[in-house]
């Protein structure tokens, strides 16, 4: 297909953006080429009105100029909460086996969101294929790749015929810069033993990086700086990529999402989704009970009530410590927010139809490699943020669910055994390499021992294999084990 190139520019022109074609007479035909293919895939109108709307809350907001919000701050109602840590455990098998039943009925899916850049931890692979110096060296992709396999030969038991082939597909969500290296890890590894024909790999969208008066930036003469769009711009992109339309071609009903980075994730964790198939919720949450009032982490909680993630710098100092009135000896406010959520697939149907306004764009300030439209001296390094990401947040969509329909709802688990992200750089003193092997090891460890074995020592490592247990179940025959080696991975 050919471009109508005086039409682009007069679309970017109308726009107030046709800086964008500032060194375009020094382009080669190649280069011209690129630039077309990537100004095709925006609207540039849409790009400025969605600059100038974001910019002027953003100020706002941060100016202190924003009308004070009149929000009442509750936790969630309790009809909408479910806890691991004070449920019996009889309710938590029948769950499980609800949801592992789905699994057997080839009903559930799995998305991951692989799109970030990783910045924080500063590793030029995907977060994905990062080694956190386990005994076995596996990285995350691989866990969480075996938890998947695991789980299939737990429901395959369960199938309705023995030639039901139970499969959990896995849809990866990639952006820009990490789908190709994410494939090639993949291919490389073999699919981690899982069939190649239930990956699939899709990517978030980009959106082009903005100045702070919302001119689209040029990292260089031929080409736009861009972004991904944040989390949330996988909303789009699953209706985008086709994940939808495979997810009903399978007959999927049920959707497990979460972050690549949280190396203890319960992936297609079957109490999860046994426990929102029987609430029939449309979205559910898990959460982690906030450390102590100081933690700086985003809250689940009903504003104004409707279910919200509010970020810790929204929430007021009085609120922060209050103990709950039932157990004082807990945080009101406790539900921390760890991005890993279940969605119903009529839920995920609908998003053709939601408004704009559903999934609002936030402003990060960031380091931007740009070229000088005066000069043409390119910076491919700036050393201070030069100018912003539009990014949309996974979870802004929760406030247009209803509590009192009983469309939403979120599940405390145990932190020890579902949540340690890989954020920062080795070395760092949370959410690092180092303290998701720490994690990890503990986690195999406390199983063990729970099944009766010892260890004499306390420098004892000892891994267990996801393929060897998914959640600690299937260790029974370690019973009186005596573990006195340095090193085991079983
Ligand atoms: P983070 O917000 O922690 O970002 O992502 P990040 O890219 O991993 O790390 P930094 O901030 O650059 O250091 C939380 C989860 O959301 C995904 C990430 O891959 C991770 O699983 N994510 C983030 C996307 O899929 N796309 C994005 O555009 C941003």
């Amino acid at each position: 297909m050919t471009t109508d190139i005086e039409a682009l520019k007069a679309s970017y022109k109308a726009a107030g953006q046709d800086h964008v074609f500032t060194f375009w007479d020094k382009l080669s035909k190649d280069q011209q080429d690129a630039l077309v293919a990537q100004l095709v895939e925006f609207d540039p109108s849409e790009i400025s009105t969605i600059a100038k709307d974001t910019i002027e809350s953003f100020t706002k907001l941060t100016s202190g100029s924003a009308a004070p919000e009149d929000s009442s701050v509750e936790p969630l109602p309790e009809s909408a909460t479910f806890s691991l840590l004070d449920s019996s455990k009889e309710q938590q098998d029948k769950y499980f086996a609800q949801g592992l039943e789905l699994i057997a009925a080839n009903k559930v899916a799995v998305i991951l969101l692989a799109g970030g850049q990783g910045t924080r931890l500063g590793s030029s692979a995907p977060k994905g294929c990062y080694d956190v110096l386990l005994p076995s060296h596996k990285s995350l992709f691989q866990l969480q790749g075996e938890r998947i396999e695991r789980l299939q030969n737990l429901a395959q038991a369960k199938a309705a015929t023995s030639s039901t082939k139970v499969a959990i597909p896995w849809y990866i969500m990639t952006s820009g810069p990490t789908r190709k290296p994410t494939e090639e890890f993949f291919e490389k590894n073999n699919y981690f033993g899982l069939d190649k024909a239930n990956v699939f790999f899709f990517e978030q969208g980009v959106l082009p990086c903005l100045t702070t008066d919302g001119k689209i930036i040029l990292e260089s003469a031929g080409k736009v700086a861009v972004a991904p769009d944040g989390n949330g711009g996988f909303y789009k992109a699953l209706v985008k990529a086709g994940v939808i339309a495979d997810l009903e071609k399978r007959g999927i009903e049920h959707v497990h999402t979460y972050c690549v980075d949280n190396c203890l994730v319960k992936v297609a964790d079957p109490l999860f989704i046994g426990w929102a198939a029987d609430l029939k919720l449309e979205v559910g949450t898990k959460v982690v009970r906030k450390r102590d009032a100081a933690e700086s982490v985003g809250l689940i909680v009903a504003k104004n009530g409707a279910p919200a993630v509010i970020e810790y710098s929204e929430i007021s100092k009085d609120l922060v410590g209050l103990p709950d009135s039932a157990d004082p000896s807990i945080l009101k406010f406790r539900a921390a927010n760890i991005v890993n959520h279940y969605y119903s697939v009529p839920y995920l149907q609908s998003i053709p139809s939601w408004p704009a306004s559903v999934l609002p764009y936030h402003v990060a300030h960031k380091k931007i490699p740009y070229i000088d439209l005066a000069t043409g001296v390119e910076d491919p390094k700036p050393t201070k943020p030069n100018g912003i990401k539009l990014e949309q947040f996974i979870f802004d969509v929760f406030p247009a669910l209803s509590l009192s329909k009983g469309q939403f709802g979120s599940m405390e688990v145990h932190r020890s055994q579902e949540f340690s992200p890989l954020k920062n750089a080795p070395g760092s003193k949370e959410d690092s390499p180092e303290t998701s092997r720490e994690h990890l090891l503990a986690q195999s460890k406390g199983w063990l021992e729970a099944v009766g074995a010892t260890f004499p020592n306390s420098e004892t490592v000892v891994e267990v294999s996801p393929l060897t247990s998914y959640g600690g179940e299937g260790l029974e025959k370690f019973k009186g084990t005596v573990f006195d080696k340095p090193e085991y991975i079983i």
